[in-house]
């Protein structure tokens, strides 16, 4: 386990000189680019932008929460709903619906960085998603992956050594908020990768909704390694005496040590019905919803 107090000040001391003019970071709400920024930001201030781009494929109160955090680090969001939508248009492809949510999250953060003039990125890539990447298990979008037409004078990347629960503890250290510390993964492609097939605003806004409830419900009360909701398909049900279409949302929560293999946590039944009953009642697009009870392998965690 790394030493938090010699961490620090170590990290901050090696990003302090190897940055010498203006650097960008780029914040996706998780624990690792936000102990990255707080680090940079204490070694070199002003000269480090974070940029958050608001993809609309964020949680609930997701980018309101990131801006209050990291407001007065000079924080720039730059709302990209639209374009991240237009890229999706017509994809049911999984991998081709996480490539071009990578290539839209690149686009856009280039273009930002040639607009600051950054000649310097600072990463969050921890030490997992160095061997993830070399395995290619599936295309992983982390944000600020792979820059390629910038031309940057260096790539900073403060916490390559760490696993995740050591980037907790000096999140803990440098007293970023609970919710940040702590927080559950949720992966770079967002909600998409828990829409089965075309993602459009409407089905974002269900599953959105969904994910809430779902984390509401679950997170507290079973502390899971992960909670979450997916939009399936269209299916049937009835309101008063007549059919109609609704969506068909699966909930998922599981056990796992560090995401490559996962159990179903076991919910009891009242829970899971009402929990039901909240997603038809405050959702009322949703027809159908059901547990998905799938360990990983065979199934993945996420749904795409
Ligand atoms: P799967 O679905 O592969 O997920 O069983 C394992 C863990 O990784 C997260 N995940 C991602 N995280 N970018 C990320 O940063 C991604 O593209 C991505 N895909 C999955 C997922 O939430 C789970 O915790």
């Amino acid at each position: 386990m790394v030493k938090v107090d010699k961490f620090i000040p170590k990290a901050i001391e090696r990003i302090r000189s190897s940055i010498e003019g203006p650097a960008i970071i780029a914040l996706s709400g998780g624990v690792d680019s936000a102990v990255c920024a707080v680090l940079a930001h204490r070694a070199i201030g002003d000269m480090l932008t974070p940029i958050y781009i608001d993809t609309g494929l964020m949680r609930k109160g997701e980018t309101k929460r990131i801006q209050e955090i990291f407001g007065d680090m000079g924080l720039v969001t730059i709302d990209a709903k639209e374009r991240f939508f237009a890229a999706l248009v017509g994809l049911t492809d999984p991998e081709e619906k996480r490539k071009a949510i990578g290539k839209a999250f690149i686009n856009v953060f280039e273009e930002e960085a040639r607009e600051l003039k950054a000649e310097y990125l600072i990463q969050g890539t921890i030490y997992p998603d160095r061997i993830e990447s070399e395995g290619g298990i599936k295309s992983h979008h982390n944000v600020g992956g792979l820059p390629s037409v910038v031309d940057f004078k260096a790539i900073v990347e403060p916490i390559d050594d760490l696993y995740k629960d050591e980037v907790r503890e000096v999140a803990r250290a440098l007293d970023l908020p609970h919710e940040i510390s702590e927080r559950m993964p949720f992966p770079g492609p967002g909600l998409a990768v828990r829409i089965i097939g075309e993602v459009t605003p409407e089905k974002v806004e269900v599953v959105r909704a969904a994910n809430a409830i779902v984390e509401e419900e679950i997170l507290e009360k079973y502390k899971p390694w992960q909670t979450l909701a997916a939009l399936l398909a269209l299916g049937t049900g009835v309101k008063g005496d007549v059919r109609v279409h609704g969506w068909i949302v699966a909930i998922r929560a599981v056990e796992s040590r560090d995401g490559m293999t996962s159990n179903p946590v076991n919910i009891p039944f009242d829970d899971l019905v009402r929990i039901g009953s909240r997603i038809t009642a405050e959702i009322p697009s949703v027809a159908r919803v059901v547990y998905d009870i799938t360990p990983k392998p065979p199934a993945t965690i996420e749904f795409e």
